[in-house]
């Protein structure tokens, strides 16, 4: 059981910030990675519509032997984190990427303000000021959306004078005026966080999910015992329900080397 894989999704690459860290926090463990290109980007979508999109994904990777399944996405954290658990069997652990990023943030600030950029359905959901302000009421959480970041980084589109133009402008919103951290409240923002800590020069922290996700994956699978002993070499599979270049491209760039990518039409009648 154990040497079976970790499910992993997301709208498209966000997903891979998360993946990459979990390969280097758990160089054992094979994975596969479900890019869902076809309703890229989940920001935008009803929540209705993300918890189909997620129940079907989490099907698809139950049906092939995951041993757990890892949001990858705070959209279908925010609106789809019961949906899937409702269907997943008790001995299958669900991570979120939202929880395990509230809860450091509530343990290493005692008080002060926070700021948390997303898609408009994660800062619709408002599940970080929930899930913070529950565990520290001594936080203040302030978010804002930003709607244009994640097509934007699915698209290649960073680390250039236009993206931080649009980042800059973001975050110059007054909302954000004297916090002492800024959460990246989406898994595409590890890709432009060096333009996010340009902004702030260094003086504010900038807490992103993948390291702490996967120290939370690690933690979960260990206390299960659900960690991989076997030794073999891991393997990783990447599928998309919709192929894109630019996808197959920045899995190359994440895992160094070019990654077979699968088309997995999961929603038309020949899947
Ligand atoms: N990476 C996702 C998230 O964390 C989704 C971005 C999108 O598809 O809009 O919210």
């Amino acid at each position: 059981m154990s040497h079976t894989p970790i499910g992993i999704f997301d709208s498209g690459i966000g997903g891979l910030t998360v993946a990459k860290a979990i390969q280097r926090a758990l160089p054992n463990e094979s994975f596969i990675y479900f890019g869902d290109t076809a309703h890229l980007p989940y920001g935008d979508k009803s929540p209705e519509s993300i918890r189909s999109y997620a129940k079907k994904i989490t099907e698809l990777l139950l049906s092939n032997n995951c041993k757990a399944i890892v949001i990858a996405c705070n959209t279908a954290s925010a609106h789809a984190y019961k949906e899937v658990l409702k269907i997943v069997p008790n001995h299958v652990p669900v991570i979120n990427v939202v929880d395990p990023v509230a809860t450091y943030t509530a343990q290493h600030y005692e008080k002060g303000k926070i700021g948390v950029i997303g898609t408009k359905g994660t800062i619709q959901s408002r599940i970080y000021v929930k899930r913070i302000e529950k565990h520290n009421a001594k936080l203040k959480v302030l978010s804002n959306a930003t709607p244009l970041l994640a097509s934007m980084i699915e698209e290649g589109y960073f680390n250039n004078k236009i993206s931080q133009t649009i980042i800059n402008n973001y975050l110059a919103k007054p909302t954000f005026k004297g916090i002492d951290a800024l959460i990246l409240g989406c898994t595409h923002y590890p890709l432009i966080k060096k333009e996010v800590e340009r902004f702030y020069e260094g003086k504010t922290e900038i807490i992103d999910s993948a390291s702490v996700v996967a120290s939370a994956v690690k933690e979960t699978l260990g206390k299960k015992g659900l960690l991989c002993t076997s030794g073999k070499k891991p393997k990783y599979h990447f599928w998309v329900s919709d192929y894109t270049e630019s996808f197959e491209k920045s899995t190359a760039i994440f895992f160094k080397t070019k990654q077979k990518l699968v088309e997995k039409r999961i929603w038309s009648e020949k899947s």
